[in-house]
C-alpha cells in the first residue's frame, strides 16, 4: 500500500473524465492495489472520500469513509465504501445546502446544494453489484465523489461563491451558525 499524491485545483487531471473499469478487471491486482492506495491516502489526509482522478488515475473508482474524522467532527458515520463505475441518479428534485470541503481544494469550505436522495448503482471491490438508495449526508458525499470522476469539483456546484471560505475563517465566523449536514 502507498500514500499517493493528491492533485490540487488547477491540475488538469481534475478536469478529465475517468474511464469505467471492465467488470473482468475489478479483481485484478492493479485495481485492488488502486483501491487499497485510495483507502490509505483518504485516511492519511482525513478525507471523507477520495476519487481516483484526485490521485492522477483516470479510472472510475472512489472510496468513502467517515468515522471520527477531525475534518468533519459532526458528520454522521459512513462505513468504508468502495465504488467502481458508480452511477448516481437523483430520486427527488429536492436539494439541500450543506458545507463541503475537498482534499483537492485544501483548507477551504463552501456551501453546496445537493440532492437529498439518490440511487447508487456501482460495483464493489469484489465485483458484486450495488444498487441502493442513499440519503442525506451519504447522498451528498456520493454526489461529491462521483462528480470528481466526471471532471467536476464542488466549486462548480455552488450557486454563488459568497460562502467560500478558508478553514480558519470558517471556524471563526461560520461554524455553528446554522445546522449543516457536514
Ligand atoms: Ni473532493
Amino acid at each position: 500500500m502507498a500514500i499517493l499524491k493528491v492533485a490540487r485545483l488547477g491540475h488538469p487531471v481534475l478536469r478529465q473524465v475517468a474511464e469505467p473499469i471492465g467488470v473482468e478487471d475489478i479483481r485484478s491486482p492493479e485495481t485492488q492495489r488502486l483501491v487499497d492506495d485510495l483507502i490509505e491516502t483518504m485516511r492519511e489526509y482525513n478525507g471523507a472520500g477520495l476519487a481516483a482522478t484526485q490521485v492522477h488515475v483516470l479510472k472510475q473508482v472512489c472510496v468513502i469513509e467517515v468515522k471520527d474524522n477531525p475534518r468533519y467532527p459532526d458528520a454522521e458515520a459512513i462505513p468504508l465504501t468502495v465504488l467502481i463505475n458508480p452511477v448516481v441518479t437523483p430520486l427527488t428534485a429536492e436539494m439541500e445546502e450543506g458545507w463541503e470541503g475537498c482534499l483537492s481544494v485544501p483548507d477551504m469550505r463552501g456551501v453546496v446544494p445537493r440532492y437529498t436522495g439518490v440511487r447508487l448503482e456501482a460495483y464493489d471491490r469484489e465485483g458484486n453489484r450495488i444498487d441502493v438508495v442513499a440519503k442525506e449526508f451519504f447522498a451528498r458525499v456520493l454526489q461529491h465523489e462521483t462528480d470528481h470522476l466526471r471532471g467536476l469539483v464542488y466549486l462548480d456546484r455552488m450557486k454563488d461563491l459568497s460562502t467560500l471560505t478558508h478553514l480558519a475563517e470558517w471556524n471563526k465566523y461560520w461554524m455553528g451558525l446554522e445546522e449543516q449536514d457536514d
